[in-house]
């Protein structure tokens, strides 16, 4: 039977953004085996109901702690955002959750005006609108939903003329109102990193919250004294799990193969 320690770090996301943090994760905490859930089969979440968003959320953490993980990393804003403060009440485990990284944004920025790109569900949120409002040197925040960007991710569309077309859509308002800082607020959006700083340059920054995360779950394992400081590395164990009817979960972690399994489930 597995302590305690050894037991695995579950994360979930709608797809494949999730993995932006399971790999901030993998580096900061290499000692640690993870469960990682792409509910493709119901991607995107940004445009679903907040009731949805939470029932989704409620299955993928139940999953999860059925296969006896130790705490769970919920690796999409839009998730966090809508659904962490009903997990926290049902569920007996740690919580580790991601929000825009607006508080940071707030700090950098010299213009005072931060754009932040994200999807409806988390720019809709009560916890997104609480914590814009509540920041002190009140920057002109410019939101915009990112609608179809996750869809075209997910189908592995990262490059195409389309994305293209829809980044420089959303982008061109956010630099002509002077932003110096541009938000991801999901966890879809590193992967367009490239695409955007060709959109928007270097001047601006491009802000997400991947390794706040990292270090945030780092925290949470050392409090509970869940770190699993005595695996070796090479023992580790990292499962990818996904519901839809493919995934290109293995196409964008090809540098990680011969350290993980990617499967096809039911969940
Ligand atoms: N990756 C997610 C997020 O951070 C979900 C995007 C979606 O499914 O719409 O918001």
């Amino acid at each position: 039977m597995k302590s305690a320690k050894q037991k695995a770090i579950g994360i979930f996301d709608s797809g494949i953004g999730g993995t932006t943090i399971w790999k901030e994760i993998k580096q900061l905490l290499p000692n640690e085996n993870t469960i990682y859930l792409s509910d493709n089969k119901n991607a995107p979440y940004g445009q679903k109901s907040k009731e949805e968003i939470v029932r989704l959320s409620k299955k993928n953490t139940e999953y999860l702690l059925d296969n006896n993980c130790k705490i769970i990393v919920v690796a999409c804003n839009t998730a966090t955002t809508n659904a962490i403060k009903v997990l926290r009440q049902c569920y007996n485990v740690p919580f580790v959750g991601i929000e825009p990284a607006i508080k940071p944004a707030a700090i950098k920025t010299k213009t005072n005006i931060i754009g932040i790109l994200a999807t409806k569900g988390t720019l809709n949120s009560k916890l997104f609108e609480t914590t814009s409002s509540n920041l002190e040197s009140k920057p002109m925040i410019i939101e915009q939903i990112g609608e179809g960007l996750v869809d075209l991710i997910e189908k592995g569309k990262i490059h195409s003329k389309e994305m293209k077309l829809l980044l420089k859509k959303y982008l061109t308002p956010m630099i002509n109102a002077n932003a110096d800082c541009i938000v991801l607020g999901c966890t879809h959006y590193p992967y367009l990193k490239k695409l955007i700083k060709n959109i928007v340059g270097d001047t601006i920054r491009i802000i997400d919250s991947g390794q706040a995360v990292a270090t945030q779950t780092k925290k949470l394992l050392e409090n509970h004294q869940l770190i699993n400081s005595n695996e070796k590395e090479c023992t580790t164990t990292h499962q990818f799990l996904f519901n839809g009817k493919s995934s290109i979960l293995e196409d964008i972690l090809t540098e990680y193969r011969n350290s993980i399994t990617v499967e096809q489930k039911e969940f």
